[in-house]
């Protein structure tokens, strides 16, 4: 029956129960009746899946490093990084809880890799990226580079790059891995396989990448390419920047004094799924509120300081991981010279013409 003659059969009823009552009744009978071939009107649900702002369903959240550590470190003796593949503690969004995920599109974890250890090569569709909080000397092995890492470095691995982690060291290394992992799924695009040796052959030295395309110079015949060619932003190499941008008083007033990490050849974005910041945060720094639609994962990479997220208070040392939802109203403050590492899906969000920031 259609809707029309479904109305006009509900007012043709005279006495109880009442017309409104029987257009009810009459609407739901139709409801029933067009949820057995799978449909359902609009109408009923636009105000939920049509909202006037973003409705983020993950919270604001820190991760502190003394508790990270000592929890990670035990996971040394449970388990080794090969059997594991990857001996990572996930950092699941209280509010997403059972998701494997830190906002509704990124995916975040803590990895370490102990003295002799390797994380044997595979590639998968997921980008990923890695700040190094603590150790010194391990190496991410992609793309025919064997990157060393120290730090505050930002290591890069593109979709379906081949990669392991071995550490050479004497030391446990431990950094934060932020993969693109829930958007390839929501497009339910995930591909991976292992590879069967356990590390592959690299034919660059350390550090190659970063000097070839990140010197204002490019090898001659160098492609258009949707991600960067560097494989390690170091943190030797970024942080004098923010402090020298620090210095001569480029400050943002609502992010610090602020990097961007680019591709060198085509100065977007690090990854097309991905981008990532750095910000040094001078001493007393009382941050004016801003907001994006694109959820952040934080990191503190030096100092201390809090961030207000729509009131909420998130206090932050060296090496505390947290995460600002979209669209949440945030300001940082700075109890000492801090920089801030970040990283959001801002760029898949403006290749999709959705992105958008406020105060
Ligand atoms: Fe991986």
């Amino acid at each position: 029956m259609a809707r029309d003659s479904a109305v006009a059969a509900a007012k043709k009823t005279n006495g109880k129960p009442g017309p409104k009552h029987n257009i009810e009744a009459v609407r739901q009978a139709y409801y029933e009746r067009i949820a057995k071939h799978d449909m359902k009107p609009l109408w009923r649900v636009m105000d939920s899946i049509v909202t006037k702002e973003p409705v983020s369903r993950c919270a604001p959240m820190v991760w502190h490093f003394d508790d990270v550590k000592s929890l990670v470190m035990e996971s040394g003796s449970l388990i080794s990084a090969e059997e594991a593949k990857r001996r990572v503690l996930i950092l699941e969004n209280p509010a997403l809880k059972g998701q494997s995920r830190a906002t509704n599109t990124l995916f975040a974890g803590i990895q370490m890799i102990l003295p002799g250890e390797v994380a044997p090569a595979h590639r998968h569709a997921a980008a990923a990226i890695r700040f190094v909080l603590d150790g010194e000397g391990a190496y991410t092995a992609v793309e025919g580079e064997k990157a060393f890492m120290s730090p505050g470095d930002f290591v890069i691995t593109a979709s379906w790059a081949p990669h392991d982690h071995g550490n050479t060291s004497k030391k446990p290394m431990l950094w934060l891995d932020v993969l693109d992992v829930p958007a390839v799924n929501f497009y339910e695009a995930s591909f991976a396989e292992d590879f069967d040796a356990p590390t592959q052959e690299t034919t660059r030295q350390d550090g190659d990448s970063l000097n070839f395309y990140g010197s204002g110079v490019l090898p001659d015949g160098t492609p258009s390419m949707n991600r960067t060619p560097v494989i390690n932003y170091t943190y030797a190499r970024t942080r004098p920047i923010v402090e020298r941008m620090m210095h001569a008083g480029e400050i943002d007033k609502r992010h610090g004094a602020r990097v961007r990490y680019a591709n060198p050849v085509t100065g977007g974005s690090v990854l097309p799924t991905m981008g990532a910041w750095l910000a040094m945060l001078p001493k007393g720094f009382k941050g004016q509120p801003y907001r994006s639609t694109d959820g952040a994962i934080f990191a503190c990479a030096e100092g201390q300081g809090s961030t207000n997220v729509d009131g909420e208070v998130l206090q932050w040392g060296p090496n505390d991981v947290f995460v600002v939802p979209p669209w949440k109203r945030y300001s940082h403050q700075a109890a000492k010279e801090s920089v801030l590492f970040s990283i959001s899906d801002r760029p898949a969000q403006q290749a999709l013409g959705i992105w958008r920031e406020g105060k």
